[in-house]
Formats: C-alpha cells, structure tokens, sequence
C-alpha cells in the first residue's frame, strides 16, 4: 500500500568531518554495508518497491552504489568473492531508484519537499539513513506500516531519550492511545533544556500523507533557519491526526561517532556475525 520510500540524503554530516568532507554520510560502512542500503532493507522488507533519494552535491556514490559495476563483476565473476555481492545485487533487482538532487540545503523539511516530483499524490515513507534501526524480526518501517493500514493518517517514531538529550531532536507530547501510540499535540524542535514537553524524541523514520507538501510549502523557516519537518508536523497534528509510536527495536545515531561506533560493535556481533 505504501510503495514509495524518500531518503533526504543531502546534509553536509558536519558532525562526521573529516570522513564526510568528500563522502557522504549515507555512504559510511556500518561493517561491511553502506547505511543507506540498510534503510533501503528496511524499506523493502516493509514493502516498498520505489526508493526516492534527495541528493546533493558530491552524492555521486550513492547513485553508483544502486547500479552495476560491470568491470567489477566480470573480474570477480565465478570467484568466491562473488557472495559478497548477492545481497545488493538482490536489492537492485527489487527495488526502482529515482534520484533528485536538493539545490541549497534548508533543511529536512525543504528536502522532503524536494522529494515530492518523486513521491507524487501518495501517502509516504520518509528515512533518514544515518538513524541505523535494528530489529531482526520486523522492522521499524514494516511496524510503521501495518500501524498506517490501520490509522490513515501521518506516523513518526519515537523514542525515550535522557532529558539532557532531548534538545538534539524534535520532541513531542500527546495523549497515550495505548502503551506505544500517542496522539500527537504538541513538537517542538530542539527544545532548549528544561522547555522540552516530553522525554519523546522523533527518530529517523516516517510515514506522511502527501497534504503534507502544501503545509511545507507554506511552512516558513523555524529553528536554525531551516524548514523543519517538525514545524509542517505541528500544523498536521492540528487540523487533523498525527500519532507517534514507540517503535521496536534498537536505534543507532550514526551521525555521532559514537553512535556510529556503537552501531557497528552491535551489528558486527548480531547482524554480520549472526
Ligand atoms: P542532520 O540534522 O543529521 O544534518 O539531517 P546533516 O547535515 O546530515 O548532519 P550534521 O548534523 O551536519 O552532522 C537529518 C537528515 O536530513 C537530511 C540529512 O541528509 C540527514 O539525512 N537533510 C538535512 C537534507 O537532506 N537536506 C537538508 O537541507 C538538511
């Protein structure tokens, strides 16, 4: 039902320098896997079949990344080296790749906006790549979907993050439906400390109804002079539904090095090893 799946992919990962000075983020290994390919698994275990990637300059990578390297494979065709690439030959085959790049960066709120040639009149996925989430039996974006199915309406994923790190995300509060799905009544980007309205922070992953494009056409620039998805969300929230669910499953800020690190210690012991 929900098919599309758009990847904002045109930061600068500021946070990451120097890796990301000529790299982009999406691109860093965790293991032996580029990040982005992981949020395109979780993508199409959910069963989303077109993957829409907002780039930018210097993302060439990222388009090589889902093609064929026909000098590469003829010259490891019939080694033993050729396993290493079933997987991504397996995600090629499955999935569509539109590209399309976002010019000056306003924000992730201007990136999605970006995305919408690519994404048309649909309701949608949205994954921020660097967000690494893991859970081996059903993924975030399959839970989100089968919650859509039921609810219709816009989706984000929360977590419970210590309140000294609440003023790195966007932070909800609402009214509990159940032990995992909140009404959405207030969000707040980047709260300062001690104003944010919840310990509730918004993670990496989406699904949004496309009446979502004209509120973002009409959102102005909020916190850090960006377009914030968040700001779009509040207005959602308010003329109609917007819920938010405490996923299952573990989440890695691949931005930070350190989540990065840790990231790559789970996934080298559960995933690769595993
Ligand atoms: P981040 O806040 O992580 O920004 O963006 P960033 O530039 O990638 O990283 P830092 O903070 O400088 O280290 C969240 C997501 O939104 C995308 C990013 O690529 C990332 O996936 N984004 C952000 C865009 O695509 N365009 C923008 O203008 C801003």
């Amino acid at each position: 039902m929900i098919k599309k799946c758009l990847f904002p992919a045109a930061g600068y990962g500021t946070r990451f320098l120097p890796a990301t000075k000529s790299m982009p983020k999406e691109m860093m290994p965790i293991v032996n896997k580029p990040l982005i390919e992981y949020g395109v698994d979780e993508a199409i275990q959910a069963g989303m079949t077109d993957m829409c990637i907002v780039t930018g300059r210097g993302k060439h990578s990222l388009m090589d990344h889902f093609d064929k390297n026909y000098e590469l494979e003829h010259q490891i065709s019939g080694t033993s080296k050729e396993a290493l690439l079933t997987d991504i030959r397996e995600v090629i085959d499955s999935a569509n790749f539109t590209y399309i790049r976002q010019r000056e960066m306003k924000g992730l709120g201007h990136a999605i906006l970006t995305g919408r040639e690519l994404v048309g009149d649909n309701p949608f996925a949205v994954v921020l790549a660097d967000d690494l989430c893991i859970n081996l039996e059903e993924g975030v974006l399959a839970q989100m979907v089968a919650l859509y199915k039921q609810f219709r309406c816009s989706i984000v994923a929360v977590e419970e993050v210590p309140a000294e790190e609440t003023h790195k995300y966007g932070v909800i509060a609402g009214e509990a439906l159940t032990d995992n799905l909140i009404r959405v009544t207030d969000m707040v980007e980047k709260p300062a400390p001690g104003t944010e309205p919840s310990n509730l922070a918004i993670i990496g992953r989406y699904i949004l109804t496309p009446d979502i494009f004209d509120i973002l056409e009409n959102t102005e620039p909020g916190k850090g002079g960006e377009i914030q998805i968040t700001d779009a969300l509040l207005e959602q929230a308010k003329n109609g539904c917007v819920l938010a669910y405490k996923f299952k499953g573990k989440r890695f800020d691949c931005g930070s090095v350190e989540g990065f690190i840790e990231a790559t210690n789970y996934c080298f012991e559960n995933v690769y090893k595993g």
